[in-house]
């Protein structure tokens, strides 16, 4: 496959984006033009930011599989689509080729219709990170049903919140996953999930770790069995369902500032060319390579950068069930080694946690064949930077510092590799399409460089959200009402005197763990559940490997011994989110400080948990400023 839309050179950037900005109707139907449409656009580009209302290619007719799979058969069907890396390194990894990996998905498409799945309806996907995981996903946007891929690591009272918001009524699941030691029980947590949601009509399991599991009579089935029938009806091929540009593609549930995570809606057309555009030109993709995404598919890095992304470029996704740190920390350099990985796409935690184990790891390996280093998911530190630099791309390999948000659907702000330059803890510059501004609180915007101020996007680009799913006024309330006119992203920021960005984290209540997002509103919700706590207030602190860790100001009632509380308060977050979202620290208090109007002040409980007690600033608007001192006192 060639890639004509391809920047290859810093001119070639600074033309893109100039025409991006002045002729985006022209500049995106060129690029659209290079995708297999059933019925082309009549419309590049009708939007408003005020309802908001953002229709790209309207009246354009595709079905995104034939774009990552059909298109591919007349002259790469042998090409690996997918090679997958076992969580154990004894057990053989496998290849998809396109070929393959277009009959499996019209296969499992088939087993979706059997089972009665329509169009429009929502598939709820919670498997582990099996090349099944991309078969379900594909295979439902091969028949138009909306998925909802949940990461593994999601409690089954988040799981229920979840299909009950989407209501749901098809799941497809694994038996079990293993990830390093741990052989998660997925299927039981579904079990437990479905006990608050009666109307969920199918769960379908693919077999993976063999653990015993229950199977509902008239619900549940088995994977393989339903393939069995398949092949029995004589495997007829299955047809991509014609959808509209704007007909939803999935929903992707992530946490914000209010208590209830929100379903990020991306659509067919936009996000399809979106990330295609951004893989190609951020990674500077050629066809041969091997690009190797360490996500999960439960996020979106997942979505948009193993499976959308790479397959619809004709890539060769490396999909890795296991954790970096299994059996050892060289894990993540045995694979590089083993499948002579080109572009390695990875987070600054993940980094760091390997950074910790020095180098012992690193320099048995052959890592020569990488050509391209990724990083995304929160700001990466000039330590975790350099040491990646230097160690893993021996400083031949260019870093992009990809920022984007599961609701931009792709990257928008990243050099591209090679072609653009980078520099450390800069994201740098916008890609072609991507209009950023900053704004100061009042909605002002603050012009020239050397200054900073709150990020937001003037123009939208393919891939924008759409809209939260069932809730469009949730979708205009956070991201569109901030600052009149634009879309702001929740993140702080600053543009230096080359007009470099760099993201310098959340300006609102959203914590940033290990590249996971999480709501303080959504976690302290879950610690209230607790039978003994009053209430709490969680804050972000400093975290030498997370990036943040979560820190908890509980009030307690009751005389219990204190660790044993802490760890009820960590089992009550992980029954209710999951084990992403336990607290690092919990430091019990007899009071939160409060404004008189009641409003917690996080600020001084933020200074409080980055140990910098020094000046807190103004503490006279306090209802009872003597606990600040109390609550310093007690600071762990
Ligand atoms: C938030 C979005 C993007 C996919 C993974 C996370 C932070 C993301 C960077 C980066 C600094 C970054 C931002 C953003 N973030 N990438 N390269 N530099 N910060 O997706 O869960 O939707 O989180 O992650 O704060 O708003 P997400």
């Amino acid at each position: 496959m060639n890639y004509p839309y391809q920047i290859k050179n810093l001119e070639e950037y600074k033309a893109a984006y100039t025409k991006s900005v002045k002729e985006p109707e022209n500049f995106w139907a060129e690029v659209a033009e290079n995708f297999v449409w059933k019925k082309k656009w009549d419309s590049v580009l009708e939007w408003n930011f005020s309802e908001p209302s953002i229709k790209w290619f309207k009246g354009g007719k595709l079905n995104i599989t034939e774009n990552c799979l059909d298109r591919h058969l007349a002259t790469n069907a042998n090409t690996p689509a997918i090679i997958w890396e076992s969580n154990d390194p004894e057990e053989h990894h496998r290849v998809l080729t396109y070929k393959e990996l277009h009959f499996k998905v019209c296969q499992f498409a088939n087993v979706l219709k059997n089972n009665g799945v329509k169009k429009g309806d929502r598939v709820c996907i919670y498997m582990g990170m099996i090349p099944e995981l991309s078969i379900a996903t594909l295979a439902c946007a091969r028949i138009g049903a909306i998925h909802s891929v949940i990461f593994g690591g999601f409690s089954a009272q988040a799981i229920s919140d979840r299909l009950q918001d989407a209501h749901a009524e098809y799941i497809v699941t694994c038996d079990g996953g293993f990830r390093g030691t741990k052989d998660i029980p997925l299927k039981s947590v579904i079990d437990d999930a479905l006990i608050a949601c009666p109307f969920v009509k199918r769960v379908i399991v693919c077999t993976r770790t063999r653990t015993a599991v229950s199977m509902i009579k008239g619900r549940d089935v088995w994977w393989e069995d339903e393939i069995k029938k398949v092949e029995t009806q004589g495997n007829p091929a299955c047809p991509a369902e014609e959808m509209d540009a704007e007909d939803a593609l999935f929903i992707l549930y992530t946490s914000g500032s209010t208590g209830k995570p929100k379903g990020v809606v991306h659509t067919c057309a936009g996000y399809m060319v979106w990330t295609n555009y951004t893989f190609v030109n951020v990674f500077q993709y050629k066809p041969g390579q091997v690009h190797f995404c360490t996500a999960d598919i439960g996020w979106i890095t997942g979505h948009s950068y193993i499976v959308y992304g790479p397959l619809s470029a004709g890539a060769t996704s490396l999909m890795f069930e296991g954790i970096p740190t299994y059996p050892d920390a060289g894990r993540f350099w045995d694979v590089v080694d083993k499948f002579k990985v080109n572009i390695l796409y990875t987070a600054p935690t993940a980094i760091r946690s390997l950074m910790s184990f020095g180098l012992d790891t690193v320099n048995n390996k052959d890592l020569s064949s990488l050509q391209v280093l990724g990083s995304v998911g929160e700001p990466i530190n000039e330590e975790a930077w350099q040491w990646y630099y230097k160690n893993i791309g021996k400083e031949k390999c260019p870093v992009v510092d990809t920022w984007w948000q599961t609701e931009t659907g792709g990257i928008l702000i990243s050099n591209l590799a090679g072609v653009t330059p980078h520099k450390p803890s800069f994201a740098t510059l916008p890609l072609p399409g991507v209009q950023p501004c900053l704004v100061d609180e009042s909605g002002k915007e603050i012009e020239g460089n050397g200054v900073s101020g709150n990020l937001c996007i003037k123009f939208p680009w393919p891939g924008i959200i759409r809209t939260t799913y069932n809730d469009h006024e949730r979708c205009r309330q956070t991201y569109f009402s901030t600052y009149k006119g634009l879309y702001f992203t929740g993140d702080g920021c600053l543009r230096d005197e080359e007009g470099n960005y760099r993201i310098t984290g959340r300006v609102d209540d959203v914590l940033n763990v290990s590249g996971h997002r999480i709501g303080t509103a959504e976690l302290e919700n879950a610690i209230n559940m607790h039978s003994g706590v009053i209430e709490s207030a969680i804050v972000g602190y400093p975290h030498d490997i997370k990036g943040q860790g979560i820190y908890a100001y509980v009030i307690y009632d009751g005389t219990h011994d204190h660790n044993l509380t802490r760890k009820d308060i960590a089992q009550t977050v992980t029954h209710i989110i999951g084990a992403i979202a336990k607290p690092d620290k919990i430091q019990f208090v007899t009071g939160l400080p409060k404004t008189r109007s009641g409003k917690i002040m996080r600020r001084i409980l933020r200074k409080i948990a980055e140990g910098d007690t020094g000046n807190l600033g103004d503490t006279s608007t306090l209802l009872d400023p003597t606990l600040v001192d109390v609550i310093k006192e007690g600071a762990l």
